[in-house]
């Protein structure tokens, strides 16, 4: 059990600005400078937890979040809000796993980081959303990320289908944005591991 002092030090969830019509219709379809800039890449690392399982069932966005430890490197440099950048799941050292050669790639990836305003979250998370059908979940697996630009901040919402709309912006946003050469070269990072192999059982 916490004290009161002990819960006064934790961070609080700030108010965060309400997503309007006029945002919506105003963004961006490419975003960031033509190559990364500082704090740009961050790497980010950790085994896959579970989150509530609302990204999968109400907003058709499924997320991989990291542990809190994992989390420090970004959210030490870095503000809140929408992420794009690239993304690998781990096989097990075996190699036994139900997923696919096609998993393991390093793919494309938007991630939030911050309190979900319009779940109203206690605690700081981020959660990444990797761009691609996986034939099975891979919560306990290590997953590598390389985070290379920022999108939007975090927004509150008065309905779930204006944030899954934005979401589906973010990504078509972010696949945008990662097609330029400075940024897809990120794939070939040594922060991946780019021979790593399923063992088909
Ligand atoms: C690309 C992306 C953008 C998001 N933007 C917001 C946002 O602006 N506001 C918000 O409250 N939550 C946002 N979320 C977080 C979702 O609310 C969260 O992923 C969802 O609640 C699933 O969380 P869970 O895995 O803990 O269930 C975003 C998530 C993603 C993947």
């Amino acid at each position: 059990m916490s004290t009161a002092a002990e819960l006064a030090q934790l961070p609080q969830r700030p108010e965060a600005p309400r997503q309007t019509t006029e945002f919506r219709i105003t963004r961006p379809q490419i975003v960031g400078p033509d190559s990364p800039e500082a704090p740009f890449p961050i790497l980010l690392a950790g085994p896959v937890q579970k989150g509530f399982g609302r990204g999968g069932k109400e907003l058709g966005c499924p997320t991989a979040n990291l542990p809190d430890e994992s989390i420090t490197p970004i959210s030490s440099v870095a503000k809140t809000g929408v992420y794009y950048g690239w993304a690998q799941v781990l096989p097990p050292k075996d190699g036994k796993t139900e997923l696919c050669q096609d998993d393991i790639r390093v793919l494309p990836m938007v991630m939030s980081l911050g309190w979900n305003p319009f779940y109203k979250n206690e605690v700081l998370t981020a959660e990444i959303h990797i761009m691609h059908e996986f034939k099975s979940d891979f919560y306990g697996y290590d997953m590598n990320a390389l985070v290379l630009g920022y999108i939007r901040p975090e927004l509150d919402y008065t309905t779930r289908e204006a944030l899954i709309e934005d979401i589906e912006i973010d990504k078509r946003v972010a696949l945008n944005s990662l097609d330029r050469p400075a940024y897809a070269k990120y794939k070939e990072d040594s922060h991946f591991d780019l021979s790593c192999s399923v063992n088909p059982s």
